[in-house]
């Protein structure tokens, strides 16, 4: 069963091909940072243009280093959302017409589960097992951040998300407040390396505080404007600037100070949450997605505080790409979930599908 991926939904236009599941033939990602940089964040009518002038190359060249002919793709799939409209729109577009040219089924595939998917994509065997489940996952992307879970019968639901900025977005502002190039997350881990975390007091949003009792329906919620607003001060205090037109005057080491402590209060926040909402829902497994799950940080305090077994997806299937979206629509094509031509793309997708991971491949 060989499946064409098409991802769209930010800045990435990535196209994969993947047979049964889990055999990545090929993933190619192509990234359109460097335009977006200038304005320190996607711009999603840039993002759908950039994306309408890569998909054909893209999906040619993907095709090309899988060595698969379009006759021997069984199914065509992309994102159908969340993510920035005008940008799905290319890629759903370009699979139904694709898929409608070929006579095959067409497959919309829901980001935030796919993202759950990328951290499985190398271990089917996982999902075959009853004993993973339930899985309690953390997704954590530019644009997302959410706890979900996943049942053995491969209903899933969002159990919290964040009431403001995700927590990419957390780090990409604060790249921008400390004058950091975008896109943020990677640059402050890189700095973090070489900073004291215990050096600067931030927030930890939304985890209550002594004296302020956290409100019972934002216990597996995130807030990340406190903690971004918190180093505005800090920065103003430390660079003695009460105007921030003016260039930033901090030291190597101020540098690095900051950046390790807001990382580990974004860290912090993102790691209780999820111990949390796995011990109210006795999770099983514990799974990390997303681009921010390339965080050295995150990586290593989840993996120290995990009381379960925990998957967190490699690197290059935590940001954007396609083979989880191609592999994931293995699980849907199998079980008979295919999409009408009349799919729609839908920015907030809230509405899961049950995907039959036990059925396994
Ligand atoms: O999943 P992704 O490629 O695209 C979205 O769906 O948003 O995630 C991109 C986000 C950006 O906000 C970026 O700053 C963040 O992931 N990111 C990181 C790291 N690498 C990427 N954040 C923290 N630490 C990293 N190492
Ligand atoms: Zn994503």
């Amino acid at each position: 069963m060989i499946i064409l991926g098409i991802e769209t939904s930010c800045d990435e236009t990535a196209a994969a091909v993947v047979e049964d599941g889990h055999r990545v033939l090929a993933s190619v990602v192509s990234s359109q940072v460097s335009k977006h940089a200038p304005y320190g964040g996607v711009i999603p009518e840039l993002a759908a243009r950039e994306h309408l002038k890569a998909i054909q190359p893209i999906v040619g060249q993907t095709l090309s280093e899988a060595g698969t002919a379009l006759d021997q793709l069984d199914a065509v799939a992309a994102t159908q959302g969340p993510g920035l409209l005008p940008a799905l729109l290319v890629g759903l577009s370009y699979a139904k017409g694709l898929a409608a040219a070929l006579d095959k089924p067409f497959i919309g595939i829901n980001h935030l589960l796919a993202h759950v998917f990328g951290a499985f994509l190398e271990c089917p065997e996982l999902l075959r097992k009853p004993e993973t489940y339930p899985i309690l996952a953390l997704i954590v992307s530019g644009g997302h951040t959410v706890l979900l879970l996943i049942e053995r019968n491969g209903q899933s639901r969002i159990l919290g998300r964040t009431l403001d900025d995700a927590a990419g977005e957390a780090f990409d502002k604060a790249a921008k407040i400390l004058e950091l190039p975008y896109p943020g997350g990677p640059v402050i881990d890189r700095l973090a390396k070489n900073g004291n975390a215990a050096r600067l007091e931030f927030p930890r949003g939304l985890c209550g505080r002594p004296g302020q009792a956290l409100k019972p329906e934002n216990r597996l919620n995130f807030s990340f404007s406190g903690v971004k607003t918190a180093l505005l001060y800090k920065v103003k205090a430390l660079a003695n600037a009460d105007a921030l037109d003016q260039p930033l005057e901090l030291s190597a080491p101020e540098l690095a100070d900051l950046a390790a402590s807001y990382q580990e209060a974004v860290v912090d926040a993102l790691v209780i949450k999820t111990l949390w909402a796995a011990a109210d829902f006795a999770a099983k497994t514990l799974a990390v997605g997303g681009g921010v799950a390339c965080n050295t940080r995150l990586r290593e305090k989840i993996t120290e505080a995990a009381k379960i077994p925990l998957v967190i997806a490699p690197p290059k299937y935590c940001t954007d790409n396609a083979a989880m979206i191609a592999g994931l629509a293995g699980y849907n094509l199998r079980a008979g979930q295919t999409s009408g031509f009349d799919a729609d793309a839908v920015p907030r997708l809230a509405e899961l599908s049950t995907v039959p991971f036990t059925s396994g491949f």
